[in-house]
């Protein structure tokens, strides 16, 4: 055996694989930055998110907290007066903050993709769903034969059962869960290894909602693709996420396994919302709702963003930087009652 060839197999012997070499996603150190009527805003501080192979994250935090122009930024299409740095904002081996906007429109749809809130603006308004079909399977690599029964196979996987109906059908002419799933079926068809989901169920109905949310747990379990699924909703994330991260005020402050979350949630916010859900789930009357407001987006923040609403807060809470302590195996939290002295 050849020295070299010893080496490389102690290597292997001794040193597990570096976890990331797996990841399809790796941002650290994201910011965004919007301009609103002359204030600059840091809407996005400082946002790390590592993403496995066909792992689910579930991103949540209160409304206005920094999670759709997290998911945007990811896909590079963050609003025009926006701008954004990142220590890495890698997809792969592409570099999303270097790479050209002839790059990123290639990468959008077939490597990574989102889904929105509202199905309505992923579609073409004058033409059919099959013409959209149709582009979808034209740009995959793998393709062969007539188009029509790869897109009934496709529509069937998101259980819609008369396929022709959909595919002669023009946007407007599907209710709003209908178009979703069709979404939902496109983006998988493309094969991309990350999808976006930023709250797809808001706006439908209850038993809608449940039909999707099905759909994206056998998603998860047919396909490869890693997600990133956006919801202000505990119980969709908990029935659909592998992981947990939790956004406050434009940063991560708590990120961890989902039942560690749930469970034994660390950060003093995440218990807030964690209680918050509960007692929506147990029909509570009045919501124990965390006191105060989300503090203001302009400027430099000192201290704890969650400070001022928080019930563990310190003196130390409001003048000391808060990096992310480690609390629990796998688990992070941006707080100072689990900082090392
Ligand atoms: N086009 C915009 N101009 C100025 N501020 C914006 C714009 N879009 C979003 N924001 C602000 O950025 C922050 C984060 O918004 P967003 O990412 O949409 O939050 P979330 O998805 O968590 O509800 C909010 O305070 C919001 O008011
Ligand atoms: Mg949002």
């Amino acid at each position: 055996m050849s020295a070299q060839a010893g080496m490389r197999e102690t290597n292997v012997m001794i040193e597990p694989p570096a976890l990331n070499a797996t990841n399809v996603l790796q941002v650290h150190g994201l910011n965004l930055y919007l301009d609103a009527k002359g204030r600059r805003l840091h809407v996005v501080r400082s946002v790390d998110i590592d993403l496995a192979a066909s792992e689910v994250l579930g991103l949540i935090g209160e409304s206005g907290s920094g999670k759709t122009m997290t998911g945007l930024s990811l896909l590079r299409l963050e609003p025009e007066r926006a701008q954004i740095t990142a220590e890495t904002m890698r997809l792969d081996d592409t570099d999303l903050l270097a790479a050209s906007q002839g790059a990123l429109r290639g990468l959008r749809g077939s490597r990574i993709a989102m889904i929105f809130q509202d199905p309505v603006g992923a579609f073409n308004p004058a033409k059919r769903i099959g013409w959209h079909a149709r582009e979808v399977l034209r740009r995959r690599a793998t393709r062969a034969g007539p188009w029509r029964p790869v897109a009934r196979e496709l529509l069937a996987e998101v259980d819609i059962a008369d396929a022709d109906r959909v595919l002669g059908s023009y946007p407007h002419q599907l209710s709003g869960g209908m178009l979703q799933r069709v979404l939902i079926a496109l983006v998988l068809a493309a094969e991309p290894q990350v999808i976006i989901a930023d709250e797809p169920t808001t706006n439908l109905d209850n038993i809608v909602e449940q039909q999707i949310l099905r759909l994206f747990r056998k998603v998860k379990r047919t396909h490869g693709a890693a997600f990133i699924f956006i919801t202000h909703d505990m119980s969709v994330a908990a029935a659909l996420s592998d992981r947990i991260a939790v956004m406050y005020a434009g940063e991560i402050v708590e990120v961890g396994p989902t039942e560690a979350v749930f469970e034994t949630p660390k950060h003093p916010y995440t218990v807030g919302l964690i209680r918050t859900s509960r007692a929506l789930q147990d029909g509570a009357a009045r919501l124990p709702e965390i006191a105060g407001e989300l503090p203001g987006l302009s400027g430099q923040r000192t201290g704890c963003a969650f400070a001022p609403r928080c019930p563990e807060r310190m003196p130390q809470c409001t003048t000391r930087t808060v990096g992310m302590a480690r609390p629990a195996p796998g688990v992070q939290a941006r707080c100072l009652l689990y900082a090392d002295a």
